[in-house]
């Protein structure tokens, strides 16, 4: 309503309300780099566009005369109840949207109630994140370093944080094929972004007295990888290096590339965590019915159904085709969030339809960041709330619980 009505009280939108208007006006705020890095994907892109699609797929068919007055979007996830089915996905160097970055999501967020999950990847700690939300709900996205001390330390830093769930991100253990950063010889971590969490950290910063990376440290960017994102950067003086003209930066980064994932992880190793952490532990990037049954046996607490938004494996499935599966497997035992592909409130609807428990929400809140700090993170979630109470109402549904599958059809006609 509030959305509504401050439109008809003259007051224009921050940022657009389309979410392709907002994608533009992003690119157009924010630098080349930065924007490649944002909206890219793994190789020709065919995942990013194969999400879209899979929501195009599925029709709303709407119940009516259900009296759908005083709606309840809440939902309860691990002990707590949330206003909405939504959350805010981890996402890595925000620096490259706005200078507050990571903290200008965290004021939004805690002021709206919606958790936001800090990555590993992030441009500012997550103490100070945790200082900037009070109370309000916040997890923490862990990428599972070749240190094992750096992990142990990482999870009892978001434990003091107060953070309530560890998200296990596994479909990152080595960075993606990215055409759009190659070409720009650009990886914004490679220039000294997005380690705020390591150059913070006691266990890290002791390690960069050692010899960067010994044999048995398999860098996560692959070398072929690194090798074009070095001659690139070469060729394009003022890039790679310009951040990194002390030596400490530049020992830091090595450290980084070095460590930051295991691409050795196997499922066995998920015991270590269990030991060292009562908090739930969800996994994210599980596509597979067999995988989200095998994360239950060894002790996950939910899954979270995610392609990465089509970052890191070109080809592959839609995330949203993929959640209908996990959801049978799962069976109801755990929680199964989704991301990839979110853009609107309908598409949250649908999602929550095909058996997702909640869903996050990625690219489109950092367009919101770039165009206008805090305020443009919290219109643009707000803007997807409000349109899934509209879409629940419309629908039929009083509560999370009536959005059933019953209420979707297969288009017609292929997007
Ligand atoms: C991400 N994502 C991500 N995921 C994660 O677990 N840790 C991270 O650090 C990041 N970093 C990151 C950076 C950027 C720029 C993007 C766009 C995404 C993935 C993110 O959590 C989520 O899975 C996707 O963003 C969902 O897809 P959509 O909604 O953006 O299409």
């Amino acid at each position: 309503t509030e959305v509504y009505t401050s439109g008809l009280a003259g007051r224009l939108p921050t940022v657009p309300v389309d979410p392709g208007r907002l994608e533009r006006a992003a690119r157009r705020k924010m630098g080349r780099r930065a924007f490649a890095y944002v909206v890219g994907g793994a190789g020709s892109e065919s995942t990013i566009r194969e999400n879209r699609a899979a929501f195009e797929r599925w029709r709303i068919v709407p119940r009516v005369l259900r009296g759908v007055v005083g709606r309840d979007a809440s939902v309860e996830l691990f002990g707590r109840r949330l206003s909405y089915p939504l959350l805010l996905a981890p996402v890595g160097v925000l620096e490259v949207a706005h200078r507050e970055a990571d903290v200008a999501v965290a004021r939004a967020a805690a002021r709206l109630g919606v958790p936001f999950i800090f990555s590993s990847q992030a441009s500012k700690t997550m103490e100070e994140c945790a200082a900037a939300m009070g109370s309000a709900p916040r997890w923490f996205q862990l990428y599972w370093s070749e240190s094992d001390e750096l992990v142990e330390s990482f999870v009892a830093r978001a434990e003091s944080c107060g953070c309530e769930v560890i998200v296990v991100t596994l479909d990152t253990i080595m960075l993606g094929w990215r055409p759009r950063d190659l070409d720009l010889g650009s990886l914004p971590f490679l220039r000294g972004m997005g380690i705020a969490q390591y150059t913070s950290d006691p266990v890290f910063r002791r390690s960069l007295a050692g010899p960067a990376g010994g044999a048995s440290e398999r860098p996560p960017v692959t070398p072929s990888t690194l090798r074009a994102l070095l001659g690139l950067a070469r060729r394009h003086p003022g890039g790679l290096l310009r951040n990194l003209r002390s030596g400490e930066p530049l020992a830091a980064v090595r450290r980084f590339v070095s460590t930051y994932s295991r691409t050795s992880l196997r499922w066995e190793d998920l015991a270590f965590l269990r030991e060292r952490t009562r908090l739930p532990v969800l996994l994210k990037g599980i596509l597979h019915p067999e995988d989200a049954r095998i994360a239950l046996e060894h002790g996950a607490d939910g899954v979270i159904v995610s392609n990465h938004g089509g970052r890191q494996v070109d080809g592959e499935i839609a995330a949203l085709d993929a959640l209908p599966g996990v959801v049978e497997e799962v069976g109801g035992r755990a929680p199964v969030l989704f991301d990839s592909g979110i853009r609107g409130g309908a598409d949250v609807f649908k999602a929550l339809a095909l058996g997702a428990t909640a869903v996050c929400l990625g690219r489109p809140y950092v367009y919101g960041l770039a165009l206008a700090g805090e305020r443009g993170v919290a219109e643009v979630v707000e803007n997807v709330l409000a349109e899934f109470d509209l879409t629940m109402g419309l629908a039929g549904c009083r509560s999370v619980a009536e959005i059933s599958r019953d209420l979707l059809a297969p288009a017609a006609t292929p997007p």
